[in-house]
């Protein structure tokens, strides 16, 4: 799988989700292969309250293809400018504007016409005006050094075949103790390299995990400090078959080698000031 290949399919995929909650024929997530699977839904559903979704336009909702709840996790205060890196049709973004109030910002960054699209619609929708979309890829943020407080995502990390450079370009766009607070996919131990090689896992968030040693290692590399990761959702023996099925593997024998080895996490840090 070349680079290239995986960005180009990683559109083309989240493009299609992105349509499909646009012209209604998508009410529920993940009815395509992405984040979550095509069968079952075990990294994307539940992850918001009912208080959290009642003030967001549904199709911000329906879009919601992520692994955790950043923002719910991440301390953001007002005033503050926050970037959400991958930031698909605009739910932790609009999340953030609200808690940073009319005196911060939020930035959502994302390279899918789409989403972006989507993500533009719902924060009209929503009649907020702190809220801008940027395109661009999360390899090569367009924001200046040191202008951000707190970058968020989730579940976009793991998409990238450069995690190094993203980090580095996080690093780079946070304010000297700037806060990275991400939701992710990521491993513990082993998963087997069959998952490893597949484009449907990769561009449905588990084959391009890191492992938490990984993870930790470039951050560190990056540049950042305090780095912790938490496991906020493990995804057991049933839900490893509902995101197994449609990548063509044998579902059955790999759940069991992978059950409970991949989770959704909080992965935070700091850069120093
Ligand atoms: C799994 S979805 C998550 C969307 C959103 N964060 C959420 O929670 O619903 C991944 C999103 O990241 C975007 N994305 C993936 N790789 C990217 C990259 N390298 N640069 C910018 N956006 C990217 C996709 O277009 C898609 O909208």
């Amino acid at each position: 799988m070349s680079s290239e290949d995986v960005k180009a399919t990683v559109r083309e995929r989240y493009g299609q989700a992105a349509r499909q909650v646009a012209d209604g024929s998508r009410t529920s997530c993940c009815s395509t292969t992405c984040c979550g699977g095509s069968a079952g839904d075990p990294i994307s559903s539940n992850l918001y309250t009912e208080a959290e979704t009642a003030v967001l336009p549904e199709k911000a909702v329906l879009a919601s293809l992520g692994c955790g709840n950043p923002t719910a996790l991440a301390e953001l205060h007002p005033g503050e400018v926050v970037l959400d890196l991958g930031s698909g049709g605009g739910i932790d973004v609009l999340l953030s504007a609200r808690r940073v109030g009319p005196g911060g910002k939020a930035y959502g960054l994302d390279m899918t016409d789409d989403m972006l699209s989507l993500a533009r619609e719902n924060q009209r929708k929503a009649g907020v005006d702190n809220v801008e979309f940027l395109r661009g890829e999360i390899e090569a943020i367009p924001l200046p050094d040191d202008s951000v407080d707190v970058i968020i995502s989730n579940c976009v990390i793991n998409l990238s075949t450069d995690k190094g450079r993203v980090l580095q370009e996080a690093f780079r766009v946070l304010k000297p103790g700037g806060r990275f607070a991400v939701s992710d996919v990521v491993v513990r131990g082993e998963v087997p390299s069959e998952v490893r090689r597949s484009m449907e896992l990769w561009v449905g968030c588990v084959a391009g995990a890191l492992t938490e040693p990984e993870y930790h290692q470039r951050l560190w590399e990056a540049g950042f400090e305090g780095i912790g990761i938490e496991p906020t959702r493990v995804y057991e023996f049933e839900d490893a078959k509902a995101f197994l099925a449609g990548s063509g593997l044998d579902t059955e024998v790999l759940a069991r080698e992978v059950g409970g080895r991949v989770m959704g996490a909080f992965v935070r840090a700091r850069k120093p000031l």
